[in-house]
């Protein structure tokens, strides 16, 4: 994903055309969409010095995409998995053919969780983390984001911004804090070790920026907060009397720091695969994320996922359906089923394809004088790459850039305008159009006009423009 912004930008800038963009290498038209061929070399200059000076980051990603994809091939085969997992089945879901377990299962093992539902009745990341979210938190509880102001359309389902009424945490007496982020993007770990209260139940950590000038968080990171937090919430439970402190420093150290008391959750988006460990590795209680994104391997065309503790699965998983009914329905077509293994078993390649755009659109735009986040060669700990583009003309100018060259759309004159759960304008609708995944091919071509190419790109890649 690569998010663009038009705040000013700090450093002298490149103009980018606001008119229509003026094709490299050969010409465009509406009724005929020239995608710039060439046989010994199809990338532009600035591109091809790009590829050359990434080779040690490109190799790194490659390491890391071997690694995760022999994660993902030892679940299989745990798994069992054969092709009659891929029949699928329909309305309630109860006998299934076993492919729902084995995906769940195969799931669990790759991030590194107890259990895991995955499903394509989540309509996207948004609700799977408010399963996630209402299965931790009940009346008097409080929640407490400990990486700044969360995630955008999590804003009306924790109460930060009016849901009229239709059922926030608020609304149901969960209370909300955030621990601001330090000066330099990152966590503030002292404020983090004092930041907690005896009824903060749960700390909900993004792992990926969002739309925010921060920086992404690793997977080290995240276990390190984790720590603090275990820790912290007994301290705070426990504080003001001699016994329960030693009984805490007991617990410390036997138990590495980790305590049930506060519960941790990930919202995952976008962070999945860009490492070779995931947040249950280091203690997360649960973790969500959308199928329309990382590990869904731009094949899945809809669903999402609660993994972690077990106990917590169910939980969410009653939130998702209902009280009593468990993990153990819930139909999923067998059309949709296969391209769930299929795209669980692309996407950490997919992912590496979507670090080394990241990688290259930093490298390109920071020489013509944008500021990029992360800056070039940092790096990776999600799929977002942020560039400022200094004001909404050239906002708008390189999404009608990027639409003129989609493989679907490619004659659609892309307009701002509102997206559910988004208090901001937004222009990623527009690249949605016959699918999220479909953007996988966008790559696949040269955006002439900017100067700069695309490797290959999907939704993971998708570019979110917004004027704040
Ligand atoms: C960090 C983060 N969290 C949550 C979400 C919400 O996911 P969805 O759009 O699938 O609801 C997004 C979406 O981009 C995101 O980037």
């Amino acid at each position: 994903m690569w998010v663009l912004s038009c705040a000013t930008p700090a450093y002298p800038t490149h103009i980018l055309p606001t008119t229509t963009p003026k094709p490299f290498l050969s010409t465009y038209s509406h009724s005929q969409l020239s995608i710039p061929i060439h046989s010994h070399n199809p990338f532009v200059p600035e591109v091809t010095e790009a590829v050359d000076a990434l080779c040690s980051e490109f190799r790194a990603v490659d390491n890391l995409v071997a690694c995760n994809t022999s994660r993902v091939l030892k679940a299989f085969h745990n798994a069992k998995l054969a092709s009659h997992h891929f029949a699928g089945c329909t309305g309630y879901g109860h006998d299934e053919v076993g492919g729902r377990e084995a995906l769940d299962g195969a799931f669990a093992e790759i991030v590194g969780a107890e259990s895991a539902i995955v499903r394509a009745q989540f309509f996207s990341g948004t609700h799977a983390i408010t399963c996630a979210l209402f299965a931790f938190l009940r009346p008097g509880d409080e929640l407490l984001a400990v990486a700044g102001a969360p995630y955008d359309t999590l804003e009306e389902v924790i109460g930060i911004r009016d849901s009229h009424g239709l059922g926030s945490l608020k609304e149901f007496g969960v209370s909300y804090r955030e621990v601001p982020l330090a000066e330099d993007g990152g966590l503030d770990w002292d404020a983090l070790t004092v930041a907690l209260k005896p009824q903060t139940k749960c700390a909900l950590i993004q792992r990926s920026c969002g739309y925010s000038w921060r920086q992404s968080l690793s997977v080290n990171e995240i276990g390190r907060a984790i720590k603090i937090i275990k820790a912290s919430s007994l301290h705070a439970i426990l504080r003001g009397s001699m016994m329960p402190y030693i009984i805490f420093w007991l617990l410390v150290k036997k138990n590495g720091m980790q305590n049930p008391y506060c519960l941790v959750m990930v919202d995952n988006c976008y962070g999945e695969f860009v490492e070779s460990m995931e947040p249950p590795m280091v203690g997360a209680d649960l973790i969500a994320g959308s199928l329309i994104k990382n590990p869904g391997g731009t094949i899945a065309p809809c669903g999402g996922y609660v993994a972690g503790r077990e106990n917590w699965v169910k939980a969410a998983a009653a939130r998702l359906s209902a009280p009593g009914l468990g993990t153990d329905c819930g139909s999923i077509p067998g059309d949709i089923m296969r391209t769930y293994f299929q795209g669980l078993f692309l996407a950490p390649q997919m992912v590496g394809e979507a670090i080394k755009g990241s990688y290259l659109i930093a490298e390109v735009m920071a020489s013509k004088g944008y500021k990029v986040q992360p800056l070039p060669r940092v790096p990776r700990h999600d799929t977002v790459q942020a560039v400022q583009l200094g004001n909404r003309e050239r906002l708008l100018a390189f999404c009608e850039a990027v639409q003129r060259r989609s493989p679907v759309g490619s004659f659609i004159k892309p307009v701002a305008g509102s997206s559910p759960g988004y208090a901001s304008e937004q222009y990623n609708g527009l690249l949605l159009l016959g699918g999220k995944c479909r953007l996988l091919w966008l790559g696949w071509h040269t955006l002439d006009s900017m100067g700069f190419s695309f490797r290959r790109s999907f939704e993971i890649h998708m570019i979110r423009m917004r004027s704040g």
